[in-house]
């Protein structure tokens, strides 16, 4: 069987946050990026779209001879993971593997809270799939914990609005929502791709006593030791530090915003995955 990259997608810019994270913890592996760009946003589209569209752009990666796909997006994990895991894979490709970005975090919130009292900042999809209450309750059954949407977050992270005034609006009005359902809420998890851009302004905003938790390090800390639990997994990796991107949008809308996201120069080529 072929060797190749790992695969990493995302509806459109936000999963390069988590792939800067895995190259920089993985940096001798090589990472194939899928932006759904033309496509995205995901956030407010319907369980069945999203699940379309993201068993399209996994099936696409399997075809770079992808043998592990890491699905950097949270709207996708929330609404397409469990159906891909459990009913394409075991037909289409049952020796490959598909992970998602909600459990890691998922796994360890109910650690780092002190008090049991967690909040979520997700997209609209995500919180309306409760996937993260679901996750949580498995893996620490006494926290309680309070989600609040932020549809315009997305769009105002695409647009590379992330630290004046305007945003700090935004950010506002959502975080003294969330506050105000559960004012004992400790530890904060930024439940989309998008968020950590907004950490500066988050904090400021938020108790000195709450800690928040972005998803990049996390995943990336999960995804390494699940490789070394996977040896029939991580030896189909190939390992150049090589980094490919796609997109299925135009390299021209692309490649900037997509450099600001990955925090160095990304030059993609334009695919058509559907
Ligand atoms: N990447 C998505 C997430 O993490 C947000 C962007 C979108 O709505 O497509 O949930």
């Amino acid at each position: 069987m072929a060797m190749g990259p790992i695969g990493v997608f995302d509806s459109g810019f936000g999963g390069l946050s988590v792939l800067q994270k895995l190259t920089e913890i993985l940096p001798e592996y090589d990472f194939c990026y899928l932006g759904d760009n033309a496509r995205a946003p995901y956030g407010t589209r319907s369980f069945s779209t999203v699940y379309k569209y993201t068993k399209e752009a996994v099936l696409w990666l399997f075809s770079k001879k992808c043998h592990l796909v890491v699905i950097a997006c949270n709207t996708a994990s929330a609404k397409a993971l469990r159906s891909i895991q459990q009913n394409d894979l075991p037909l289409v490709a049952p020796e490959k593997r598909v992970l998602g970005v909600i459990r890691p975090l998922t796994e360890i919130a109910g650690y780092i809270s002190r008090n049991g009292h967690v909040g979520l900042l997700a997209t609209s999809g995500t919180v309306r799939s409760s996937s993260y209450s679901i996750e949580i309750q498995k893996f620490s059954p006494g926290i309680h914990l309070t989600q609040e949407a932020c549809p315009i977050w997305v769009p105002l992270v695409e647009y590379m609005e992330v630290d004046n005034s305007g945003v700090e609006y935004f950010v506002q009005q959502h975080l003294k929502k969330l506050f105000s359902k559960d004012p004992e809420i400790d530890t904060l998890i930024l439940g989309c791709t998008h968020y950590p851009f907004l950490l500066p302004v988050i904090k400021r905003n938020v108790p000195d006593n709450v800690q928040i938790v972005s998803q990049g390090s996390i995943v990336a800390d999960s995804l390494k030791n699940y490789l070394s639990r996977h040896p029939e997994i991580e030896q189909n990796c190939t390992k150049n530090g090589k980094r490919e991107f796609y997109t299925t949008e135009s390299p021209e809308v692309f490649d900037s915003p997509a450099s600001f996201f990955f925090g160095s120069e990304v030059r993609a080529q334009q695919v058509v995955i559907s």
